[in-house]
């Protein structure tokens, strides 16, 4: 890759792949070096009109005249899109993934020996900027490659960190599942609120507080997790109550196998044997 901003296929723009480039226009990459593909004309319309770019139909075409290729398409469907994509690849070329699941030694057999590759999660929050975007890359990843990719997704987070791509599934199964995961405990509990008769209105807002109101606990407070619990559960009182009998209910061992079930999955969509430890999702 020889520019700091270069040429940039995004293959099969979906939901996350199109929050970066909203967020790489808004961070002043030039529209002329982003090319966009998708496989429908409905959608090829709707982002050509929002965001004011040709978007193309021709997915290798549009990987051969790039320098950085971004695939965002769902893991199931890589298998026939890198195949489709492999005779464009030279040397000067980087595989930049946003696939769950599917690791830099998966991907790399799947294309010209020798092409990087970079992974990237960016955060279910992508979309108000905030939240940490994850990399992992191929070994020999250069640093202007590096900068490369971290300018492409600057808008969508807050921070980025590198990491060991063995650990790309354990740390999103916990950091960035966190947001999913706590939208649906948040949903129980505004269903829980109107069974016992709360507007539900008055108690969506009351929820969304506590969660404001929590966040800002830990991150400018200092607090760590097992301290705000140890203030707030007295033995035997209200708030010790609920939290052992969700814990007799099995909530915590739930969310624990729940969390590992993240990796467990990524082995199955690999074609790999799911160790028993990450079978959580199957049971
Ligand atoms: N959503 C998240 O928060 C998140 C976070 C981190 C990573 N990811 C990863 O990001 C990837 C995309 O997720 P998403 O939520 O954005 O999914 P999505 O909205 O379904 O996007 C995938 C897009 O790829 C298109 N597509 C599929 N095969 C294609 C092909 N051969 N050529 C061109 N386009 C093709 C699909 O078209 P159709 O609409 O016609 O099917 C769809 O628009 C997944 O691999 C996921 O693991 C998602």
């Amino acid at each position: 890759m020889s520019a700091t901003r270069p040429a940039t296929a995004f293959i099969g723009v979906g939901t996350m792949m199109e929050a970066m480039i909203d967020k790489a226009i808004a961070a002043g990459w030039p529209r002329e070096k982003l090319l966009p593909t998708h496989r429908r004309a409905d959608r090829r319309a709707e982002l050509a009109q929002r965001y004011g770019l040709p978007v193309g139909d021709d997915n290798l075409a549009a990987a051969t005249s790039a320098e950085l290729v971004v695939v965002g398409v769902r893991p199931q469907e890589m298998p026939g899109l890198l195949q489709e994509l492999a005779p464009a690849f030279r040397p000067s070329h980087v595989l930049l993934s946003i696939a769950a699941g599917l690791t830099v030694e998966w991907l790399q057999a799947r294309l010209p020996a020798g092409t990087t590759v970079i992974r990237v999660t960016p955060p279910p929050t992508a979309w108000v900027s905030a939240g940490v975007t994850l990399f992992s890359a191929s070994e020999g990843v250069t640093a202007d490659q590096r900068a490369t990719v971290e300018a492409l997704v600057e808008g969508t987070c807050e921070r980025i960190e590198w990491v060991p791509d063995a650990l790309m599934e354990p740390i999103t199964g916990v950091a960035l599942g966190l947001t999913p995961y706590t939208c649906m405990v948040l949903k129980t509990l505004i269903e829980t609120g109107v069974e016992q008769g709360c507007d539900e209105a008055f108690i969506r807002r009351m929820v969304a507080d506590g969660l404001r109101a929590t966040a800002k606990l830990l991150s400018e407070g200092g607090f760590q997790p097992e301290q705000v619990i140890e203030m707030v559960a007295t033995r035997q009182g209200l708030t010790w109550s609920a939290l052992h009998t969700m814990e007799v209910r099995g909530v915590f061992a739930g969310i624990r196998a729940g969390a590992r079930a993240m990796t467990g999955r990524s082995y199955e969509l690999r074609g790999e044997t799911v160790p028993d430890d990450h079978m959580g999702f199957l049971r």
